[in-house]
């Protein structure tokens, strides 16, 4: 794993932009694997930014979305389907048609599974953006949900729904389920890209790095990944850096 520890959000957020920059002006018809969440919104502004400035462009570029809400409806403003649009799609020059996110109808939950699995085993993700759960998830792979993993419907975490709650009135109308891309999946991608800010996330990344591999935390099984850049602020690394 190489570590990047950066000294705030906003160069975390940089760092970030100029990898993904690299990345599609390197190859133009990438395909990006995305996240969601607050803490890849400071990289997608800045990739909005690099296109207003002409050094990307997403014309060629193919996008999959790790994850989206059960049963929340695509048009509600917390679905993924909608942060993506509003945060990203909506500013960029990409086709809609080359933005994939797992569809998320309740009535048909294991459908949608194959679907969404079917649909990325036709592809090879080239970059994969990660955000990390305070419990140590990626996706929405909770903790104890088994390596071997591939698309599959997730009943959330209490911890996971309790961080997630600030987007909702009320806890109540957190989603109890989500479609994730499994941790095979994930570990297909080529280049993987973590990225965490602030403390709630600094005990999950010292496991992430140091700790064993092991399903109660999701992301150590980056460490057998070869190509993951961890890119984090000074406040997630703190615990990391104590026992380094
Ligand atoms: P966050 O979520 O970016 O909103 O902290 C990260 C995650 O749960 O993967």
């Amino acid at each position: 794993m190489n570590v990047i520890i950066c000294k705030n959000y906003e160069e975390m957020s940089q760092k970030a932009a100029d990898i993904v920059v690299q990345q599609v002006t390197q190859k133009i018809n990438s395909v990006l694997g995305l996240a969601t969440g607050s803490t890849p919104l400071g990289l997608y502004q800045k990739l909005v930014k690099a296109y207003h400035d002409k050094d990307i462009s997403f014309k060629d570029v193919t996008t999959y979305n790790l994850d989206e809400y059960m049963g929340l409806d695509v048009s509600h403003p917390q679905s993924y389907h909608q942060f993506m649009y509003k945060h990203l799609f909506s500013q960029i020059d990409i086709d809609l048609s080359n933005t994939h996110l797992p569809k998320n109808d309740h009535h048909h939950m294991q459908e949608c599974a194959k679907a969404y699995h079917k649909l990325l085993s036709k592809t090879a993700i080239d970059l994969q953006i990660l955000g990390i759960g305070s419990n140590g998830h990626i996706g929405f792979n909770e903790p104890g949900t088994p390596f071997g993993n591939e698309v599959f419907i997730v009943e959330l975490d209490e911890q996971t729904r309790n961080d997630n709650k600030r987007f909702f009135n009320h806890i109540d109308e957190v989603p109890t389920h989500a479609i994730t891309m499994g941790i095979k999946n994930i570990m297909r991608s080529k280049h993987i890209l973590l990225l965490a800010s602030g403390i709630e996330k600094s005990e999950s990344i010292y496991h992430m790095i140091k700790g064993p591999v092991t399903e109660n935390l999701p992301a150590s099984i980056l460490q057998l990944h070869p190509n993951v850049t961890v890119i984090i602020d000074e406040k997630a690394a703190s615990k990391y850096l104590e026992n380094a």
